[in-house]
C-alpha cells in the first residue's frame, strides 16, 4: 500500500543506516510528545522520549483501558502505544493497524506481546477496516488522522467496529472555529506529506452523525510545541528542508493557527 510520509521515509532511512540517535528517539511513537514544564524544556533525546511516554500514558488514561479489553490502535506506527499497553495490562487482545508495510515490519521485530496477552498487526486504511462489527472495546487512534482519506468514513467504521460502552480516543491538530473549510488541506508537504484539518464544531457533528459523542476536547498545544524545535533539531542534521517545515509549522500554531488537541468520543 503506497501513502506519501516523508517524515517517515526520512526516519526509516536513518533506521536503516543503524543511526543511534533516531534508534534511541523512535524506538517507541513517533509523536508529539507532552512536555512537563514546556517553558523550560530541555530538548535532548531523554526529555523528549519522555514527553512522547507522557502523552501516550495520558491517552491511555483517557480512553479509560481496563484489562480483559479488545483494543485497536489505529495508524500504530512502530507500536509504541501497543507496547505500553502490553507492559500495563493483561489479559488484553491487542490489535495494530497501519497502511505502512515498513513500520509493520519494524513493530513486528520489536515487540512481542507477555504471556496472556495477544498482539496482531493488520495492514490497512483506517478508512476500509474490515474487522467484524463490536470487535473492539477501544479504539485509540493517536496522531494520524490528519492523514486519513476522509474522518467521516474512519468514523463511520469506528461506530461499527465499537461494542455498547466503547470509545474512540484521539490527538489531531484543530483548526479554530471560523477558519476556511479545507484551509489547511495538502497532498504534497514535503514533510508531512497530506494532511487535512477540521474545527472542534465539525468533529461534535461528525460523531453525532454516527452515534459517538465528544465527551472530551482539551488543547494541549502548550504542552507539545517544544517537539518542533527538537523534531526540527534531529532531523535538521540531515534533511535541512524538514527542519524549515517544522520551524513554520511551529510558527502557525503560536499565531493560533492549529492547536494540538485530545478527543474522546464515546458510543452513544
Ligand atoms: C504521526 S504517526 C503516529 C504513529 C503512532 N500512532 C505513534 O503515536 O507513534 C502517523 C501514523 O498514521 C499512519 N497512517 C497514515 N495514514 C493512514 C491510513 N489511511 N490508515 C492507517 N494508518 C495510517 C502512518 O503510517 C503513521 O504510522
Amino acid at each position: 500500500m503506497h501513502v506519501k510520509l516523508p517524515y517517515f521515509d526520512m526516519i526509516l532511512a536513518r533506521l536503516a543506516q543503524g543511526d543511534p540517535d533516531f534508534e534511541e528517539a523512535f524506538r517507541r511513537h513517533v509523536h508529539f510528545g507532552a512536555w512537563e514544564d514546556p517553558d523550560n524544556a530541555y530538548l535532548d533525546r531523554p526529555d523528549s522520549i519522555k514527553a512522547m511516554d507522557r502523552l501516550c500514558l495520558h491517552l491511555i488514561k483517557l480512553a479509560d483501558i481496563q484489562d480483559g479489553q479488545d483494543i485497536l490502535d489505529v495508524g500504530c506506527g512502530f507500536g509504541g502505544t501497543l507496547a505500553t499497553l502490553d507492559e500495563q495490562f493483561s489479559p488484553v487482545r491487542l490489535t495494530g493497524l497501519n497502511i505502512d508495510e515498513r513500520q509493520l515490519e519494524v513493530a513486528r521485530g520489536r515487540l512481542f506481546p507477555r504471556p496472556g496477552n495477544q498482539l496482531d498487526f493488520v495492514l490497512g486504511d483506517a478508512c476500509e477496516m474490515h474487522f467484524p462489527p463490536r470487535s473492539f472495546d477501544r479504539v485509540l487512534a493517536v496522531e494520524c488522522i490528519f492523514h486519513f482519506p476522509s474522518r467521516k468514513t474512519f468514523f463511520g467504521h469506528v461506530a461499527r467496529v465499537l461494542r455498547p460502552g466503547g470509545n474512540l480516543t484521539l490527538t489531531d491538530f484543530l483548526q479554530p472555529e471560523g477558519a476556511p473549510a479545507a484551509h489547511f488541506d495538502t497532498t504534497d508537504d514535503p514533510l508531512w506529506g497530506s494532511h487535512t484539518a477540521i474545527g472542534l464544531q465539525a468533529y461534535r457533528e461528525l460523531g453525532e452523525e454516527v452515534g459517538l459523542v465528544l465527551t472530551h476536547a482539551h488543547d494541549i498545544s502548550r504542552h507539545v510545541r517544544p517537539t518542533y524545535h527538537w523534531f526540527g533539531q534531529l532531523l535538521g542534521r540531515h534533511y535541512p528542508e524538514a527542519e524549515a517545515v517544522l520551524k513554520e509549522s511551529q510558527l502557525i500554531m503560536d499565531l493560533g493557527g492549529l492547536g494540538y488537541c485530545t478527543l474522546r468520543f464515546d458510543l452513544r
